[in-house]
């Protein structure tokens, strides 16, 4: 927690005028809290009580996670900050602390307040239901997967738990909401990846895309009824540069990978074409809510260029390779040994790595997409 006091009070020290002023000047304190929902990307500890609650193993929980910064696992899947730590520091506003602390559902007793913003994100989080997968029988009943934390459930968190602990009158929630920046995603990606294998991309673009991008456009519209004023909502990321994806579902035809770059075309079409929906629905909702400012945070060109150019970025050129994991191969991922067990390997800089542990990005990586996002924030 020191190190957190730390970072505010280097921040915002009030008797640094120049530090102050250069502080306003780009934007800082526009912002009195944070508020987030989302999956692995923007979860800041919430996975560990998630999964504990459904016997699920969470290898995040141990080290090398958290190395690079904190020093010790935090519940954040990454070896250091995610995105969202970034963009607080960047705000002058302390780590967004994870809301739901054991038992599952119920706010984490160790946070004093959520006044300055909480994350209801879950690592595995979805934009459907859990109803969605299991009416339609694509997962198995035994599947402990979707967890029951999909968007919907995390606006119920914060509706009708949190919000409540925060605020009582129209005018108080207002006053506070007005000055918080909502995160509405990054979502999809999961939705996604639990159809792949089971469903053929065209039918998850055409058929299940869709819904999701309205579950989120209803989503935003609940949080502006609740007072919310700037969101940030992120696109997805190129699946086909993920190493899980790579490694699970390799295409048998070299066609289907980018000569350039060794993604998997179709799986990126597919998120390019998630991104394009949910912009053209965040500009309905911003010609319908004047007031109100939805900032679309693209979470795939950065990677791209990443991917592209890994040098320019201080990464290794074996882009698609994983740091943290048992494999090897071409990606050095297996699945059946996750980074956090105990024969995974760590490489020795994780930041000249982009991926970390298979599906989340490095501390290196995320610090270069939270400097893109915080142009547009700020
Ligand atoms: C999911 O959790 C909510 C409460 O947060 C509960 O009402 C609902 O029944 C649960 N759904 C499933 C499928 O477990
Ligand atoms: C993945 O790891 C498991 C467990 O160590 C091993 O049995 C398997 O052969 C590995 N797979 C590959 C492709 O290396
Ligand atoms: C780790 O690797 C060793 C040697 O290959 C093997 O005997 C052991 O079962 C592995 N441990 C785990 C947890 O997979």
């Amino acid at each position: 927690m020191s190190l957190l006091c730390a970072a505010v009070v280097l921040v915002l020290s009030p008797w640094e005028p120049m530090l102050a002023s250069a502080a306003s000047s780009v934007g800082s304190r526009r912002y009195d809290a944070i508020f987030s929902l989302g999956d692995s990307f923007t979860d800041t500890g919430n996975n560990p009580a998630v999964f504990a609650y459904y016997s699920i193993a969470d290898p995040v929980t141990r080290p090398p996670y958290g190395n690079t910064f904190f020093g010790r696992p935090t519940g954040r899947n990454c070896d250091g900050r995610l995105i969202i730590d970034f963009i607080a520091e960047g705000l002058g506003l302390p780590y967004v602390p994870p809301y739901l602390g054991p038992p599952f559902g119920s706010p984490s007793p160790s946070a004093a307040s959520f006044r300055q913003g909480a994350s209801l994100a879950v690592g595995g989080a979805t934009a459907l239901d859990v109803e969605f997968y299991r009416s339609r029988g694509i997962l198995s009943a035994s599947s402990k997967f979707p967890l029951n934390a999909s968007l919907s459930v995390q606006l119920e968190w914060f509706g009708s738990h949190l919000k409540p602990s925060l605020c009582r009158t129209t005018q108080e929630c207002d006053k506070l909401f007005g000055r918080s920046l909502f995160f509405v995603g990054e979502f999809g990606v999961n939705d996604y990846q639990f159809l792949f294998g089971k469903m053929r991309l065209a039918d998850i673009s055409s058929n299940v895309v869709p819904t999701v991008i309205d579950t989120i456009r209803q989503a935003i519209e609940r949080l502006i009824k609740l007072g919310a004023k700037t969101l940030v909502v992120p696109g997805v990321i190129p699946s086909g540069c993920t190493p899980l994806i790579l490694d699970i579902f390799p295409e048998p035809n070299p066609s289907g990978y980018s000569t350039k770059t060794g993604c998997m075309l179709q799986y990126n079409e597919l998120g390019r074409h998630h991104n394009t929906l949910l912009q053209e629905s965040l500009q309905q909702i911003r010609a319908k809510n004047p007031g109100v400012k939805i900032i679309y945070a693209d979470f795939f060109s950065p990677i791209m260029e990443m991917v592209q150019s890994p040098r320019k970025f201080g990464f290794r050129d074996d882009i698609l390779s994983v740091c943290c994991g048992g494999g090897s191969g071409k990606y050095n991922y297996n699945m059946s040994v996750p980074c956090g067990s105990p024969n995974a390997t760590t490489c020795s800089h994780p930041s000249a790595s982009l991926n970390w542990d298979g599906i989340h990005f490095t501390e290196a990586a995320n610090r270069h997409i939270a400097s893109r996002w915080l142009s547009s924030i700020t």
